[in-house]
Order: C-alpha cells, then structure tokens, then sequence
C-alpha cells in the first residue's frame, strides 16, 4: 500500500493500513512471488473475509520485486 501511495496511486484504506478494514485489498496479476509472506494479520484478515487466494492484503506486505496488481476502482 505504501509503495503505491508514494507512486500517487490511490489505495483504499479505512483503518489506515493497521489490517483491520481489508478495503485495501488487491489482485496480484504477477510476481506475487516478489511480495512478502503474510504476515498473522493478513492471514486473520484472509480467513475471516474468506479472500480469495489471488489477492493481498496490501498494507500487510511488502514489495521485494517487481510485481503488477489491480484493484476493481482504478
Ligand atoms: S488498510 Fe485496512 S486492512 Fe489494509
């Protein structure tokens, strides 16, 4: 979420990126393998919001490589 935010691109967030709201969720197209593992709060998100397997929590991972995403609103 950081990184997009600092590229001017817009993330929706209602909980300022503390892994509660989950509005902040977005589809990995490619490279999730370059994204940080989950982390206990993303994985709580995951179960409890039943997401699907495609998505990231984006305030909860970190970028380790180039990877390309998508949210419905952009
Ligand atoms: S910004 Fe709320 S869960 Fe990520």
């Amino acid at each position: 979420m950081n990184a997009l935010q600092d590229a001017g691109v817009p993330v929706a967030s209602s909980c300022g990126g503390e892994a509660v709201c989950a509005k902040c969720v977005l589809k990995v197209l490619a490279g999730g393998e370059n994204l940080s593992p989950p982390t206990p709060d993303e994985l709580f998100l995951r179960e409890k919001d039943n997401l699907p397997a495609d998505t990231r929590v984006s305030c909860q991972a970190r970028v380790l490589g180039d990877v390309t995403v998508d949210a419905r609103y952009w």
